[in-house]
């Protein structure tokens, strides 16, 4: 049976920042308890003025993952985007990507697995490759989740931002590669983080160019807390006993960046020391299915990935859902 080989990777923010000291000014906050409770000091947020929509992200994303896999948008089999915010109902963002990559012998559709949308969506294009249904297949995770954020919110507008990730995944015979995936999902707790249409308000003037939909997050920041950092070990140590691993074989771990304080929690709960943690969630905020993959793009980039490294990728979204997947570094 083929492995699979991650050969390529690239990421794409939005040219703007928003800073926590910005946010001071649109909702009742302060940069002190923005840094303290959640890690973040800015984060990119989309303008309509730009070519900065979902699709566009995970082009550019996906330009750069091909660029470094040095191979043609012609050999990909399949194209999985990950994301929550696509652009339009109808089509798919992937089918948009396929087009402006003219990936013409691809198949492309989206995942819809809240945060953990890039790992669900590597788990399906690992599983194609291994079972031969493609030999090479894009994985991105993408969100523009400043269209549905509540701007009014101080209590979810601090953590939200835009941003895409991607990976160029490939069939190998050698050993290594993605050594597992699992996901899992609770449907009883979906009512913890969902959207609904909310009411339409004037946005601030320093928001004017943000591509708003009427659609808006809702979330149960508390009680998401507390499962993040339960479902997130579990999972975390479902991959590691599949591989006979303890935690000191992992060599980085990368988790979603939702919180640094649930990041710090779950370093704890594994006892793997925060310096095997990678964190960017002070520049980024939390992108959802993005995290992952922009974390990977930066840390692969700075060279902190050595050949041969195990890394634990680890996620939790809404859903519920939480994933992992535990990769020997092949770049
Ligand atoms: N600035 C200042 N004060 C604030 C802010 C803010 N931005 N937001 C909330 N507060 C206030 C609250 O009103 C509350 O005030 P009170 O005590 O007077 O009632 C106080 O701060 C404490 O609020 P908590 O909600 O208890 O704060 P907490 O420490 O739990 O942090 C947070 C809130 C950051 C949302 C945290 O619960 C969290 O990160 N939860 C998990 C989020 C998550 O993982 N989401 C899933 C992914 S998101 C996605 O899928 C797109």
């Amino acid at each position: 049976m083929p492995q699979t080989r991650i050969i390529g990777t690239g990421s794409s923010v939005p040219r703007r920042i928003l800073t926590n000291k910005d946010l001071e000014s649109i909702v009742n906050t302060s940069d002190e308890w923005i840094i303290r409770r959640t890690g973040i000091k800015e984060r990119h947020i989309s303008s309509k003025r730009e070519k900065e929509n979902t699709a566009d992200l995970a082009t550019q994303a996906s330009l750069n993952a091909l660029d470094m896999a040095g191979i043609s948008s012609k050999d990909l089999d399949m194209i999985v985007v990950a994301t929550v915010t696509t652009d339009r109902r109808i089509n798919s963002t992937a089918c948009m990507v396929q087009k402006e990559l003219n990936a013409a012998n691809a198949a492309a559709f989206d995942v819809s697995a809240g945060c953990s949308g890039f790992l669900y969506a590597l788990s399906i294009a690992d599983n194609a490759i291994r079972c031969g249904t493609c030999k090479t297949a894009l994985v991105i995770g993408a969100e523009r989740l400043s269209s549905i954020t509540n701007w009014q919110d101080r209590g979810t507008c601090v953590l939200l931002a835009d941003g895409a990730g991607a990976a160029v995944l490939t069939a190998t015979a050698e050993q290594g590669g993605i050594l597992s995936t699992h996901i899992r999902s609770d449907g009883n707790f979906w009512d913890l983080l969902y959207s609904s249409n909310g009411k339409s308000t004037t946005l601030h003037p320093m928001l004017q160019d943000i591509d708003t939909t009427s659609s808006q997050l809702i979330m149960d920041g508390n009680r998401l807390f507390k499962k993040a950092v339960g479902y997130m070990a579990l999972i975390a140590r479902e991959a590691m006993k599949h591989n006979s691993f303890s935690s000191s074989d992992i060599g980085l771990v990368f988790p979603h960046q939702a919180n640094i304080r649930i990041i710090q929690a779950l370093a704890k709960n594994l006892r793997i020391p925060m310096e095997k943690v990678y964190i960017n969630i002070h520049k980024y905020g939390n992108t959802s299915s993005a995290t992952i993959p922009i974390a990977l793009d930066e840390a692969n980039r700075e060279g902190l990935i050595e050949r041969d490294l195990n890394l634990l990728l680890v996620s939790f979204g809404a859903g519920l859902t939480w994933a992992s997947a535990i990769v020997k570094w092949s770049i």
